[in-house]
């Protein structure tokens, strides 16, 4: 490679560097409508501003996902809420959906809703994970129209790697 393109290449990368990274934390901070989370892709995760919870798609066992809200700073991480405890999904094809309706739902690997928010919104709407720990569908207006605090299958167990 000519020496000066690998320079330019090299200050560029360094001068994207701080822009990338900053707005690839602000990405994740919010789903947007028409958005999934995968459970195939690692970094499919909401994070709260402040960095202490995460939400996605945790292990539970051989092939089997839920969707969980986990508490970032303790030495192992701590599902603080669950959409789908009673019914895993599949580690390949699901996902958590913000329909352009408003719905958010979960998708098992057949395209089975296992769990929605039943919302719908004539308004933009999206998905936020606030500083304490509350996952909340707001509209453009900041009106919750539903929030995993509310919401009855919330559960507080500590999550081991090898045995949750
Ligand atoms: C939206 O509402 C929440 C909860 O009431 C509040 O903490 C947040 O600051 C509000 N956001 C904006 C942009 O107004
Ligand atoms: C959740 O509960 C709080 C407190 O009871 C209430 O103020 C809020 O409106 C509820 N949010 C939704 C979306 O039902």
């Amino acid at each position: 490679m000519d020496i000066h393109i690998f320079f330019l290449l090299l200050l560029s990368l360094f001068q994207q560097a701080p822009s990338f990274s900053s707005s690839a934390i602000s990405d994740h901070h919010i789903l947007e409508q028409g958005s999934s989370l995968s459970v195939e892709k690692q970094n499919d995760v909401l994070v709260s501003p402040n960095g202490v919870f995460s939400a996605g798609f945790s292990s539970v066992g051989d092939n089997a996902f839920c969707f969980a809200i986990r508490f970032m700073k303790s030495s192992v991480p701590t599902i603080v809420w669950m959409a789908n405890r009673d019914q895993p999904v599949n580690g390949k094809a699901s996902k958590l959906s913000l329909l352009r309706n408003g719905n958010l739902i979960l998708l098992d690997a057949g395209r089975i809703p296992l769990w929605s928010s039943e919302t719908t919104s004539p308004i933009s709407v999206y998905l936020q994970l606030r500083d304490n720990g509350n996952l909340v569908l707001h509209n453009i207006k900041n009106e919750s129209l539903w929030e995993s605090f509310n919401s009855s299958i919330d559960t507080v167990r500590v999550c081991d790697p090898n045995s949750c």
